[in-house]
């Protein structure tokens, strides 16, 4: 028997072969369809798709053979690939020495005519051959072999075809990454924006905070002085009348009988009146500057300028204070009425918290009350409008301030948008709509607290404030 020669560019053969990754893949039916067209064309009981790997040969698709493939010694296809451009026809193997004694030949399958038509790439390396088999010696008609070629051509298509579908599915699944990627990249993107939106939130705010508190402590410390100077001076000037009216009522003892001009202007002036209700309007200009020194104070403590840290601050103070400076939209005026604040303040403990911070919460949220309040005063006539502020312990280590209006309520179908920056409902130039949003920003990010609402159409709205005592 005679080796089977090796072609001349065997090396990048085998390369070509292991491009179509076809070797040990199942069978495919398109490959055995051909099989059995080129068995029944060439009316042969044997055909093959046989790969010439670096020592066997591997059937794609075989008819009438049971084995999977035969070592290379043995392969009549081996021969086949040597000649790419011809088919190999062997009409009888046993005249054939190349074949004569081959085991293929002298035992099953007894193989003795051969005809094979090489695979060739379209780069021109034969791969392996479609080929016909018979058990007797014969011939093939110059058609036959003409299909035979046709349908090899075929095979290589098919190979074609897998490897371009497998590029495909390697392009899809490229394209699918790089979708994944865009994806993971638009979704860093998405957050840095809502991040930057926050802290443009969060400028805006506390430079609206911040100027506020600034006015604030301005006008505070303007009228702290002259305040400062008539509430020293009335302790003054109360000794000052005091000794005046002592004066004049020596006067009125030892002279009981002044002259006309005198006893005509002490009844004009009602001497007498005078004397009593002077005493009366400095007690009661005494009580007026120190309120005003007191509004002062609270001025000073809303602003609380410059103060990053946390502090334990007494809550009810903060509460006060921005009621105080909101004090002006609680009065009636000639549209709406009083607004009534209902107090439950209830035994907190001092809190670890920003003060200014957590007083720019009270004021959102109280401000948001009011504007409710109007709205409703205007939309139904609510007679009583009303704000009711409770402080208690919400559970161990917890404060919570409740927070409730009996205005408008909030709409269903704006309730998921309250705490989105820049949302508002009010009129262009009222609400800028951050108030929700910095507030919820300084309960739950700052202070690791909850900032929650239940609300009722025309019912009214109850916020809650609840933070850790520290
Ligand atoms: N107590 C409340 N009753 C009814 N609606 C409310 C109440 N509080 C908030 N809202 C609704 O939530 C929206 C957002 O409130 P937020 O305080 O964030 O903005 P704003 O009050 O509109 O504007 P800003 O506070 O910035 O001036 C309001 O426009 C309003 O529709
Ligand atoms: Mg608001």
């Amino acid at each position: 028997m005679k080796q089977p020669p090796l072609p001349a560019n065997e090396q990048d053969r085998l390369k070509a072969l292991e491009r179509y990754q076809i070797l040990d893949t199942d069978p495919e039916l398109a490959f055995d369809d051909l099989t059995s067209l080129a068995a029944h064309i060439c009316d042969t009981p044997i055909a093959l798709v046989s790969l010439v790997d670096s020592d066997r040969q591997w059937f794609k698709s075989r008819v009438g053979l049971e084995a999977i493939e035969t070592p290379r010694e043995l392969a009549f296809c081996a021969h086949t690939i040597c000649q790419p451009d011809q088919m190999l026809i062997v009409p009888n193997a046993l005249q054939d020495d190349r074949f004569a004694a081959n085991p293929l030949v002298t035992a099953d399958p007894n193989i003795r005519f051969y005809a094979g038509a090489p695979l060739v790439t379209p780069d021109g390396f034969a791969l392996g051959t479609l080929c016909a088999i018979d058990r007797i010696p014969r011939e093939l008609d110059p058609q036959k072999i003409a299909a035979l070629q046709a349908l090899s051509r075929q095979v290589i298509s098919q190979l074609e075809l897998r490897i371009n579908i497998a590029k495909l599915k390697q392009n899809i699944s490229k394209r699918v990454q790089i979708e994944q990627n865009l994806r993971g990249n638009n979704q860093r993107l998405t957050q840095v924006l809502k991040k930057l939106r926050q802290t443009q939130v969060q400028l805006i705010q506390s430079e609206k905070m911040s100027s506020l508190g600034h006015l604030i402590a301005g006008i505070a410390h303007e009228i702290n002085n002259p305040v400062n100077f008539i509430y020293g001076n009335l302790s003054h000037v109360n000794i000052y009348i005091k000794d005046l009216l002592n004066l004049l009522t020596l006067y009125q003892e030892y002279y009981p009988n002044p002259n006309d001009e005198i006893k005509l202007q002490a009844t004009t002036i009602d001497v007498d009146f005078l004397m009593e209700d002077l005493q009366k309007i400095l007690s009661s200009m005494k009580i007026g500057t120190e309120r005003i020194k007191e509004i002062v104070l609270s001025l000073r403590n809303f602003s609380r300028l410059g103060e990053s840290e946390k502090k334990f601050v007494d809550l009810h103070e903060g509460i006060e204070n921005t009621l105080l400076i909101l004090r002006h939209r609680l009065l009636a005026t000639a549209e709406y009425p009083n607004i009534a604040i209902i107090k439950e303040y209830h035994d907190i403990p001092q809190v670890e918290c920003y003060a200014s911070q957590m007083n720019q919460v009270f004021m959102n949220i109280l401000s948001n009350a009011i504007d409710a309040l109007e709205e409703s005063v205007i939309k139904t006539q609510n007679p009583k409008p009303k704000i009711r502020i409770r402080t208690e312990i919400s559970r161990p280590n917890y404060v919570v301030i409740k927070i409730a209006d009996n205005g408008v309520g909030i709409p269903k179908e704006i309730q998921t948008r309250i705490f989105d920056p820049f949302f508002t409902s009010k009129p262009v130039g009222k609400g800028t709509g951050l108030g929700l949003s910095i507030s919820y920003q300084i309960v739950v990010d700052k202070h690791v607290g909850t900032l929650k609402y239940k609300t009722k159409i025309n019912n009214g709205t109850e916020f809650w404030i609840e933070i850790p005592v520290k």
